[in-house]
């Protein structure tokens, strides 16, 4: 049967006191609306169909794999879920209704839900959880025999209701006939004025159909983001998640409170995360690999048994072997090679450090290739920008490149030559050969003595 998600995320989000709509920020690095996409295809909806309103065109980008509909007038839930009644006429089966701000929920409890409707051939099954405080929640009303009967907003509740621990999660599974035949019914003659999805289950219950409520092992997969406050400790949350199941499968963290790490990204065994260590986007780590402490690493692919060290690194390839720091900056494009080597106050960008080349400290190497066994001394620096252009160096296999060298791009330099320390190499050097482009030095003799003269 078709499955489709239907993700709901027109709010704005006021209390996050924010010009960005509240389901674009991150979590871990992962707009929040992406994580409940994600976890909607993790359990295996064929199809995903998001309500935007408030902000929408920062969020259509997020989004831009799924069918979006809009809701321009913020009418209540159930009115949302109208908004998409077309689209899910289209698809029919059932459809399973998702908060945009809920990024905590795991896929397989969202396939439990899909199972226990199917398995009931229910017409709606609702995940239910009961949280320590109920205020503000729906309470989820139970009848005689136990089946749940009708949802009752909080700001609708009579007293005895208000006493009702289980609450409403906001996340259904729907037969999407039957909840279109009740969505049509709905009125807006509560507290709030507004049409309550919620109201779905009390019209079904009353139609005679098979409604069941699920509830949810971990509560905090129902927990909403509605604050910065609330989003800090989803975040916490979801790195403990990721950080218990990285130190399961065979990673060290002296502090896992400490270390955040992506939903993409894969850490083998024995690799060993500092703390502050951020490693975000789609990067991996290989096995035996150390990284941090204060490392922030994102989008890159990083070999075995390296050393990153206190450095930022951001798009680059680094092959087994490398040490980098501390206080590296790898930018976009930087690709060290087999035990290479950036070191301290190295800036990369654009360039590939060949097997075994180092460029210890203080170094600027920007659109260069460096070929194999090159050593770069330190402070030196490719002038790769004319003010204009961006310009290429190249530097041979074994060549020796003394401190204090600016190379002045476009400009070669052939294997096995050496550069004068505090040279401007401004054109190309051949294999073998000594550049150098300095003055030559001249020293005057008894010059001191001399000078002591002339103030007398
Ligand atoms: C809703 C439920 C409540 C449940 C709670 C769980 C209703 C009437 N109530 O309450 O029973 O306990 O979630 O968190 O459904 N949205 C729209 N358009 C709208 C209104 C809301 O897209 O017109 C979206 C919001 O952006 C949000 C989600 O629907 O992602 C839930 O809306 P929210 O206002 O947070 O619902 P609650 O009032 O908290
Ligand atoms: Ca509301």
């Amino acid at each position: 049967m078709q499955a489709t998600a239907l993700i709901l995320a027109a709010g704005g989000g006021t209390r996050m006191r924010s010009n960005m709509p509240k389901v674009a920020f991150e979590m871990l690095g992962k707009p929040l609306v992406r994580w409940v996409v994600d976890a909607a295809r993790g359990a295996g909806c064929d199809d995903t169909i998001v309500v935007l309103g408030h902000g929408r065109e920062l969020v259509e980008p997020i989004v831009d794999d799924t069918t979006i509909v809009y809701q321009d007038e913020l009418l209540g839930t159930g009115h949302a879920v109208m908004m998409a009644a077309d689209e899910l006429k289209a698809r029919g089966g059932v459809v399973v209704v998702l908060s945009g701000d809920s990024p905590l929920i795991r896929p397989e409890t969202l396939e439990k839900m899909m199972a226990v409707r199917a398995e009931h051939d229910a017409s709606a099954v609702v995940l239910t959880f009961t949280p320590s405080d109920p205020f503000g929640y729906g309470r989820i009303v139970r009848g005689e025999s136990g089946g749940v009967e009708r949802i009752v907003e909080q700001k609708d509740c009579t007293d005895e209701e208000d006493a009702i621990g289980e609450c409403n999660s906001g996340m259904y599974c729907f037969k999407v006939d039957d909840l279109l035949a009740c969505l049509e019914r709905l009125g807006n003659d509560n507290a709030q004025g507004e049409y309550y999805l919620t109201d779905v289950i009390g019209l079904l219950v009353s139609d005679g159909k098979p409604v069941r409520g699920v509830i949810v092992d971990d509560p905090s997969e129902t927990h909403g983001i509605n604050t910065r406050v609330q989003l800090a400790e989803a975040t916490r949350r979801m790195q403990g998640r990721i950080n218990t199941q990285l130190m399961l499968d065979g990673v060290t963290m002296i502090d896992p409170t400490l270390v955040w790490v992506g939903p993409d990204v894969e850490v083998a065994r024995d690799v060993e995360l500092w703390p502050m260590t951020f490693l975000m986007g789609s990067t991996s780590v290989g096995s035996g690999t150390r990284i941090g402490p204060n490392t922030r690493v994102t989008d890159t692919v990083i070999g075995e048994g390296c050393v990153i060290d206190e450095s930022v690194v951001i798009e680059a390839t680094i092959d087994n072997g490398v040490s980098c720091g501390p206080r590296a900056y790898l930018r976009p494009g930087a690709h060290l090679c087999e035990n290479a080597k950036a070191g301290t106050h190295v800036e990369i960008k654009k360039s590939t450090i060949g097997k075994g080349s180092k460029v210890p400290h203080l170094s600027y190497i920007g659109d260069t290739v460096i070929g194999e066994d090159v050593n770069i001394g330190a402070g030196s620096i490719t002038c790769n920008y004319d003010g204009k252009a961006k310009h290429k160096t190249v530097i041979g296999d074994r060549t020796f490149v003394g401190s204090d060298t600016m190379m002045v791009a476009p400009v070669t330099i052939g294997d096995d030559a050496l550069i004068a320390a505090g040279s401007v190499i401004t054109r190309d050097v051949p294999d073998g050969a000594l550049g150098v482009a300095r003055e030559r030095q001249r020293n005057i003799e008894g010059y001191t003595a001399k000078r002591e003269e002339n103030d007398d």
